[in-house]
């Protein structure tokens, strides 16, 4: 985390809550996180969610963001949703999560190509990037994360990317209680930047913000928050529960304005 820059904290709520759900914990979340001037809060709830939440949200104090969508903006397209569409719903997108890449089987283009579509919309993509296990053990992840980077940012010019959003989740850290190493975290983002740095220079490089997802809970914020190439953080299972997700913004906020957290102080 840089001083110049907001701290970003990304909620994925993945395929879960219906619209009553959803609706009842933002009323909870609404309660406990106040209006930060330095920290945004962002909620990505299933697209289904995004119209009543939109008229449901303190806008001062929470923006929304797609989960996915499609990347051709109208047509015959059963099923999908574009992000023309999205348009005046949501300020972030976030495209190339590894469940699309995964169990979807989206390739590299097609992430590239939701990128410029996002852009093209207004829509600031938020874009996940990531090694599997095997891949890791492998010795793979700087390659991975290039070719990742690369192929998503070959559609945009080096305008719109000042401001986008990385998110480094690495695959064998999500939904699996078992985070990444601060260390480890620092180096797979300075790879990121580096990609960032020869595409289109370091202006670029400074101001892409990157955050870190993967098993984030409360305990683990301040060791994300306190480095210097983490701005923010996008957080999957402890994002469902309202004390566990205000800890995460409490926290994020404190360690952001260089105070300890309780965690800290256990
Ligand atoms: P978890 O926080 O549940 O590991 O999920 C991370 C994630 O995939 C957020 O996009």
């Amino acid at each position: 985390m840089t001083l110049t820059k907001k701290i970003l904290i990304v909620a994925n709520w993945k395929m879960n809550l219906n619209v009553s759900q959803a609706s009842l914990l933002v009323h909870k979340l609404d309660k406990k996180i106040p209006i930060h001037k330095d920290l945004e809060v962002v909620l990505a709830p299933p697209m289904l969610q995004l119209q009543p939440l939109s008229l449901q949200i303190d806008h001062r104090k929470f923006k929304l963001a797609s989960q996915d969508a499609y990347y051709k903006d109208e047509g015959a397209y059963t099923g999908q949703v574009s992000f023309t569409m999205l348009s005046h719903l949501v300020q972030y997108g976030i495209v190339g999560h590894s469940e699309r890449r995964n169990i979807f089987n989206e390739s590299l283009t097609e992430t590239a190509q939701k990128v410029a579509a996002a852009y093209r919309n207004g829509i600031t993509p938020i874009l996940c990037v990531g090694e599997t296990k095997i891949e890791r053990l492998s010795g793979e992840t700087n390659q991975v994360l290039h070719d990742q980077v690369v192929s998503a940012l070959s559609n945009i010019t080096s305008e719109e990317v000042r401001s986008l959003v990385i998110a480094y989740e690495p695959v064998w850290a999500i939904g699996n209680g078992e985070p990444a190493k601060p260390k480890d975290v620092a180096n797979a983002i300075k790879t990121i930047k580096l990609n960032v740095l020869e595409l289109y220079g370091k202006k670029a490089a400074e101001e892409v913000r990157i955050l870190y997802g993967g098993s984030v809970t409360p305990d683990t914020v301040s060791g994300y928050i306190r480095l210097p190439e983490v701005d923010g953080l996008l957080v999957g299972g402890a994002s469902l529960n309202y004390l566990s997700f205000s800890d995460i913004v409490a926290n994020a906020y404190r360690v952001g304005r260089g105070l300890t957290t309780k965690q800290d102080k256990a």
